[in-house]
């Protein structure tokens, strides 16, 4: 199967973060997202949380307004979520498990076990045109769910790779990149298309950007980490290099 091109979503929500440490509209993760798209992104990722943390419902309205590509609208599987989705319509869905007390997204979702709830809300999404993600584990009876769930995409939870190429634990690097590897040739197999995301950075982008069968990476903290010492234009583009460097 010839591999497909591959694709960088920037995620915004740390702008927002940052915006939302003061009162005011400083820095607009708006503008963030324009410049991202500016220096060449494909896509936008933005996360509404339950608890409005960063991204905003109307930073979501803006995007949709005013974005030329592709809005990845990161959500938990509720129905708060979904109802907001089916009325915005963004371009797809990615379905994340969401706790109040975490930092950020921890773990990939249990699309095993809360395969009943999902059903119905992945019909729903997908019945209104939004291309649904399921953001899980990188496990071949995962793929096998989601398929039977008929999401068509999912995308791998890179966290635990990123977290021992950031020890400097080669083993572990080896042993989590093949599970992504694996994952990512069987699921692909199975005809979903195949994303990755979480922890990914300069260091650690090129193995999983050289992944066949992965057709986008979404990417956040590290080009917003990045963008405070090079500018985000920059960030962006030195990160399209790194993968097209890979893909290469
Ligand atoms: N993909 C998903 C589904 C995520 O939840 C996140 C984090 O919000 C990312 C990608 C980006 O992760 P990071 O900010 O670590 O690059």
């Amino acid at each position: 199967m010839p591999s497909p091109p591959l694709r960088l979503g920037v995620n915004i929500d740390h702008v927002a973060t940052v915006r939302n440490a003061r009162a005011g509209h400083h820095p607009d993760p708006i503008r963030a997202a324009l410049a991202a798209v500016e220096a060449g992104a494909d896509g936008i990722t933005a996360h509404l949380r339950e608890d409005r943390r960063h991204i905003r419902d109307a930073d979501v309205e803006a995007l949709m307004r005013v974005l030329s590509v592709p809005l990845n609208f990161e959500m938990a599987a509720t129905d708060e979520m979904v109802a907001i989705a089916l009325r915005l319509r963004p371009h797809a869905a990615c379905l994340v498990p969401e706790k109040r007390e975490e930092r950020t997204t921890e773990g990939g979702l249990d699309i095993v076990g809360t395969r009943a709830h999902l059903a119905p809300r992945i019909g729903a999404l997908s019945e209104a045109g939004i291309r649904v993600s399921l953001f899980v584990e990188p496990e071949e009876a995962v793929m096998d769910m989601a398929r039977r769930l008929e999401a068509p995409v999912v995308e791998l939870h890179t966290g635990r790779y990123c977290e021992a190429v950031a020890e400097g634990d080669a083993a572990g690097t080896a042993r989590e990149l093949a599970r992504i590897a694996r994952a990512a040739e069987y699921g692909a197999g199975l005809g979903l298309e195949v994303h990755a995301g979480h922890g990914l950075a300069l260091d650690s982008v090129a193995p999983v950007a050289r992944l066949p069968q992965i057709a986008e990476l979404n990417i956040g903290h590290a080009l917003i980490g990045e963008a405070i010492f090079v500018g985000l234009a920059r960030a962006v583009a030195d990160m399209r290099a790194a993968m097209a460097a890979a893909r290469t």
